[in-house]
């Protein structure tokens, strides 16, 4: 009997809980009234009167050793019981919280303005719902000229005679008629078109703006700040073609097409196997509209640019659909 008491006490010493179920287990073992103490206690009076003493000894460190241990890791679980009584423990690592990321379309916009800013531009802007006056007449696009009919947008009522703008053009002839040249200003922002939306065609999009007024601008500094600008932007090794084109407000005007970095001017499908491809309009801004914003067209000249900040992440990103900007898909967005 006293060898079983023995071994008893040296499980005792050795027990370990690691959860408040087997501090429990080891209570109801050694404690409760089916436990081993209640079945020593049983046997008690079959011991030898003589043997009581010493025997009664042992069972008393049995029961003392039981109820340390019980003590000593109810202390332990009980700080980790409050924890948990409303199933939160705080000891669990937390959710992480999701990071987010610019937008494909900030993040070209803002390297777009950074490249300019280096070269003196600062940045302008502009309302997006605009007057007629400013977004077409100041531009040299009289009512009912047919240049106007490229540029669909949505207009309010004539009383109004207010529309979502169609570029960001608008915001030279703000420019010009609040600032005395020289000015050197970048312009991004939100412009509108009634176009069917499709893969190439959205009716809502981005774009940049960029106006140079001084006295004696040439062709020659546009050409040159443009191809600066494209070799910070798509790199070194890239070159710029400038075709004749149209726009009222610029005289002469010109398309820039930026030699393709995908095939470095080989020919692939991205740049339809020309080699180039096509990322701006250009020109001289247009005697008239200097006299419209009241600046002395006989003293000062410039250039303008506007480009589309889609088509530029399209290419930086090689992106195949203008819906995929706005339909805000984690997916996509995760990617830049
Ligand atoms: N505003 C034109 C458009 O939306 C782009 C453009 C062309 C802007 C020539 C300019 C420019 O400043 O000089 O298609």
């Amino acid at each position: 009997m006293l060898e079983k008491i023995d071994s008893l006490i040296s499980e005792v010493e050795i027990f370990n809980a690691d959860t408040a179920e087997q501090l429990e287990e080891f209570r109801l073992r050694f404690l409760s009234k089916k436990g081993h103490l209640a079945a020593i206690f049983a046997e008690m009076k079959q011991v030898l009167p003589e043997d009581r003493k010493s025997f009664g000894q042992k069972v008393n460190e049995l029961k003392n050793k039981a109820e340390e241990k019980i003590k000593f890791f109810s202390e332990k679980f009980e700080f980790k019981g409050d924890e948990t009584i409303h199933g939160l423990d705080l000891s669990l690592p937390g959710e992480p919280i999701q990071l987010g990321s610019r937008h494909p379309v900030s993040i070209v916009r803002n390297d777009i303005v950074e490249i300019f800013n280096r070269l003196g531009y600062v940045v302008a802007e502009g309302p997006e719902i605009e007057d007629d006056w400013h977004n077409f007449t100041a531009l040299n696009f009289p009512p009912e000229h047919p240049a106007r009919d490229m540029q669909d947008t949505f207009f309010m009522d004539d009383a109004i005679g207010m529309a979502l703008r169609t570029h960001t053009s608008s915001v030279q002839v703000r420019v010009m008629q609040t600032t005395k040249p020289p000015i050197r200003i970048i312009a991004p922002g939100r412009v509108y078109r009634n176009e069917a939306i499709s893969a190439r065609a959205h009716c809502l999009f981005h774009q940049v703006e960029g106006l140079y007024i001084d006295e004696n601008v040439s062709f020659a500094d546009l050409k040159q700040t443009l191809l600066y600008f494209v070799k910070e932007m798509f790199g070194e090794k890239s070159t710029i073609r400038l075709r004749p084109s149209y726009f009222p407000f610029t005289e002469p005007s010109a398309e820039m097409d930026v030699s393709c970095n995908i095939c470095e001017g080989k020919g692939c499908n991205v740049c339809k196997y020309t080699g180039w491809l096509e990322i701006m309009g250009c020109g001289m801004v247009d005697p008239n509209v200097l006299e419209n914003c009241g600046i002395d067209s006989k003293k000062y000249s410039g250039f303008a640019f506007g480009m589309g900040i889609e088509r530029i992440a399209m290419m930086k990103y090689t992106i195949k659909d203008l819906r995929l900007y706005y339909e805000n898909d984690e997916r996509f967005l995760e990617q830049f």
